[in-house]
């Protein structure tokens, strides 16, 4: 009984927020960031395979779950609903402890060190899986692309073996959806089928050597990208406006609520990236002010955007015919306008890379957190000697992405994440009650309105949706809770038995300081 109770006292250790800010503090940074640099920071993060390749399949469905139709409108506004309530309570916790890690640092102020590693492991389906979807997305549009070039480039190009752009999965039902022999279609090596992403590989490898050699974030590059993201995405709405059938339409929800929901489940994807305006906290002039302007004015310029791009897409293309891998660029191939398709194969290109590129930094930065508190062996921090990155891992979170690409398919690597995400979302939530309870008198620069309403909103919407696409989403809903069983399992083999090392060593270490000191005042 007294080991059952020492084991929860020590997984409910809690990090001191007071330390954190002294950690922060150390690395002070300039607080140069005013609500224009929020809100491209935002949009940079959020603006990607969500728009431009998942909103086909939340449109039309998916192997496992049913698509809303045109009225994937309603189910945008949903899912940025669901996102408001977190996304304030992440402005209150970021503002009140600006400090690096994001959830995974909140909840080890709040919830205590198995939380903490829970977070951080969830937080891997969020940027490590979620990355998964985004480069089989650019593999959509490089394909796209690749077409606007038919009478340039070799047809080995134009049309490389469909088993080297699928993982096996999608090939799969491809071939049960159009009728195909598997056999006609994939090369088997005995009993094993020889099917592979390899443009999604290939760029994760690029990808993964520049971010070892190191790459500067700077805001220039960020509103590039952002600037040639909207600029492609409001051409689209405009040009698109001229070819709108209305009729198409109709029916507006041909899978009814259902539809709908599961609709905003899937485009959830789209809007996730908040984290990214809430760690700018530290770096913000005045973080009360403009820290929700910054996420609030995201989040409105997008769910714009998106149902723009919503209205026009299902507008122009049958809701039958629209396409699941590259369906804007696909709309204006519907049309006729390659050129343009070639265009916003590009602009898709460009942001799908820059998605890419922050989510794996992003699975890097977490993983070395949580080894630097003693989760993961310190061997894999290990920093290379000549980039000062941390080289192992990077290959790491590379090698994740890649083999779990062979596997793993866009639509069940997007609902993993999403999985992971609502998870997070709902953990920020529950943070500002507890903190509000533990720490009521602690500076708060920015306050979510509304407490308890709030955040219990933000749990409500977003548990909700989740727990409600379990129903259909069965692959998903099996490897999420196995997910976080291997994380369980991890902690409880090593990083529990880790902590406590740690512990007994700083022990150690202050009674010797201890004992030097007495030593000198005697
Ligand atoms: N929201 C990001 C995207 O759509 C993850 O790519």
């Amino acid at each position: 009984m007294k080991i059952l109770k020492t084991i929860f006292s020590n997984m409910l250790k809690v990090k001191n927020p007071d330390a954190l800010i002294a950690e922060g503090k150390k690395s002070e940074l300039k607080k140069t960031l005013n609500v224009f640099d929020l809100i491209i920071i935002g949009i940079g993060a959020v603006v990607g395979t969500g728009i431009f390749t998942i909103i086909g399949s939340a449109i039309q469905g998916g192997p496992e779950g049913i698509g809303a139709g045109p009225a994937i409108i309603i189910s945008m506004v949903l899912a940025a609903f669901s996102c408001v309530f977190s996304a304030l309570c992440y402005s209150e916790i970021a503002a009140m402890i600006p400090v690096a890690g994001s959830a995974y640092t909140y909840t080890y102020a709040t919830m205590g060190e198995f939380m903490a590693w829970m977070v951080g492991w969830i937080l891997m389906l969020e940027y490590a899986i979620g990355n998964i979807t985004v480069a089989c997305a650019w593999t959509g549009y490089l394909t796209q692309l690749l077409k606007g070039f038919k009478n340039i480039l070799p047809d080995f190009i134009l049309n490389f073996p469909i088993w080297l752009r699928y993982d096996y999965r999608s090939l799969a039902v491809m071939c049960d959806k159009y009728g195909w022999d598997v056999h006609d279609k994939i090369p088997f090596i005995g009993n094993l089928p020889v099917a592979m992403n390899l443009p999604a590989i290939f760029i994760v490898l690029i990808l993964t050597l520049i971010l070892i050699k190191g790459v500067k974030e700077s805001t220039r590059f960020a509103s590039i990208m952002v600037g040639v993201n909207l600029f492609i995405i409001t051409s689209f709405i405009l040009v698109g406006a001229f070819y709108v059938k209305p009729e198409n339409w109709t029916p507006f929800a041909p899978n009814g609520f259902e539809g709908i929901f599961m609709g905003a489940f899937i485009i959830f994807f789209a809007y996730i990236g908040f984290d990214a305006v809430s760690t700018a906290a530290e770096e913000t002039k005045n973080p009360q002010r403009d820290l929700p302007i910054g996420i609030l004015g995201t989040l409105i310029i997008c769910t714009l955007l998106y149902v723009g791009v919503a209205l026009a897409l299902t507008g122009i293309v049958p809701f039958g015919s629209i396409d699941t891998q590259a369906p804007i660029a696909h709309a204006m191939r519907y049309i006729g306008k390659d050129w343009f398709a070639g265009f916003i194969s590009v602009g898709a290109l460009c942001g799908l890379t820059s998605v890419l590129l922050i989510y794996q930094l992003g699975t890097t930065r977490i993983l070395y957190a949580m080894s630097r508190d003693g989760f993961i062996p310190k061997a894999f921090r290990v920093v290379h000697k000549k980039f000062r990155t941390p080289h192992i891992l990077t290959w790491f979170s590379g090698l994740l992405v890649i083999v779990c690409s062979l596997f793993m398919d866009l639509n069940i690597s997007a609902e993993l994440c999403n999985f992971g995400t609502f998870t997070s979302f709902i953990i920020i939530c529950i943070a500002v009650l507890i903190l509000r309870k533990t720490d009521p008198d602690r500076e708060r620069p920015f306050k979510v309105p509304f407490v308890p309403l709030f955040p219990i909103l933000g749990i409500i919407c977003c548990g909700g949706l989740m727990i409600y696409s379990m129903g259909s989403l069965k692959t998903s809903t099996t490897m999420f809770p196995l997910w976080l069983l291997i994380g369980f399992l991890i902690y409880a083999l090593y990083s529990y038995g880790q902590q406590r090392r740690i512990e007994e060593r700083q022990r150690i270490m202050q009674a010797k300081a201890d004992a030097i000191k007495a030593q000198k005042e005697a």
